[in-house]
């Protein structure tokens, strides 16, 4: 039986955004269930084999097997195979990803690892109750592209959601779209695990010794994830810098704002990243400073767009058709797992 229904794993409070989106992007997609953190669409009857969902706030999907209920764990994870079994995915099962929907995530308040340790053994579950005993899948590790992943959301302690994708672009092989990210031994500022985020789904290729320039760069935690793969990085911001990033020797702080920089500090840079605490306009307006008045020609761009306004989360096709004008062919955008409320755009020409 094709699948029916569509699930989405989402940040908690982007429901609205996500529904939004999908009913633009997707009018063929009706919305079913909705729990903060966790969306489900109901497919239509008739539908081509290579869908792709288009969107933003999504940080992962796939098709749903519906739900379990109850409170004995073992009995659900026999369940959960039964749904399996009654509408079977596209291959061999090699990866179980669970999670908990709306968990904080590390550099969250509140996160203390006991919603991992959870999924880890609902997951262990869910493997000892696979009925094909061949070939048992892995557990919340990385899936390889191509691969058959069987999600299974915690949306309650005792109501799981099962569903299935084929593992492809970076963000479907991370359990419930979140990367696992080493943290540092002190974590300068959680704009760390954003740009770690940024650069593992967008795959841009970085290279040691590459320029990059990063404006709003205080207090530096992506700085300091930029310096740890060998990039030269100069920070533009009024604002301090940690201790540990101004004594780097590959790491140049312009103690300035972006409009008052010379132009040759964006001279040879290749990368240019941008996450200040600015509207989303005025974050284009500066990029369009960077590259019509200062001259730059960066291959990559990695912006932050806050989402101060719940109604800008609308704007965002416009916001990627100004970033077009500028020659980048390719903008992508994602809610990063990392994001609170803001997008991370990145923009390219491949
Ligand atoms: C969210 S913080 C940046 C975090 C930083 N990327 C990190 O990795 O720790 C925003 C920063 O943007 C800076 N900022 C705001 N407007 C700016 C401007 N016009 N030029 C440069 N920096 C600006 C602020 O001073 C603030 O330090």
């Amino acid at each position: 039986m094709p699948a029916r229904f569509l699930f989405t794993a989402i940040q908690a409070g982007a429901e609205r955004a996500l529904k939004n989106e999908i009913a633009r992007e997707h009018p063929e997609l009706r919305f079913a269930f909705s729990r903060p953190g966790f969306v489900t669409f109901r497919l239509p009857d008739e539908m081509r084999g290579d869908f792709a969902l288009r969107s933003v706030f999504a940080r992962t999907w796939g098709y749903s097997l519906g739900k379990v209920g109850g409170a004995a764990d073992a009995q659900l994870a026999s369940d959960a195979w039964r749904l399996v079994g009654e509408q079977p995915p596209d291959g061999p099962v090699r990866h179980v990803h669970v999670w908990q929907r709306d968990r904080p995530l590390p550099g969250d308040e509140g996160y203390d690892g006991a919603a991992d340790e959870l999924a880890r053994s609902v997951g262990a579950l869910l493997v000892e109750q696979e009925p094909d005993r061949a070939k048992l899948p892995k557990v919340n590790s990385v899936a390889t592209a191509g691969d058959v992943v069987l999600d299974c959301a915690l949306v309650e302690r005792d109501e799981w959601w099962l569903g299935w994708h084929r593992a492809q672009a970076p963000e479907t092989r991370w359990p419930g779209g979140a990367p696992t990210i080493a943290l540092p031994a002190r974590l300068i500022s959680r704009a760390y695990l954003k740009i770690a985020e940024a650069l593992e789904w967008s795959e841009l290729p970085i290279a040691a010794g590459d320029r990059c320039v990063e404006i709003g760069s205080s207090p530096g935690g992506s700085c300091l994830a930029l310096l740890e793969r060998g990039l030269n990085v100069t920070g533009i911001d009024p604002a301090e810098m940690d201790a540990e990033v101004l004594a780097h020797p590959r790491f140049t702080h312009v103690r300035a704002r972006a409009k008052d920089v010379k132009r040759s500090v964006f001279r040879n840079c290749r990368w240019f990243v941008m996450d200040a605490n600015v509207a989303p306009s005025y974050t284009l307006d500066t990029l369009d400073g960077v590259l019509t008045q200062a001259g730059a020609r960066p291959e990559g761009l990695v912006l932050t767009f806050k989402l101060t306004d719940p109604a800008l989360a609308e704007k965002l096709p416009q916001l990627a058709e100004r970033i077009r004008r500028y020659g980048y062919r390719r903008v992508r955008m994602r809610q990063l797992a990392f994001n609170r409320q803001e997008v991370c755009a990145v923009a390219d020409r491949p």
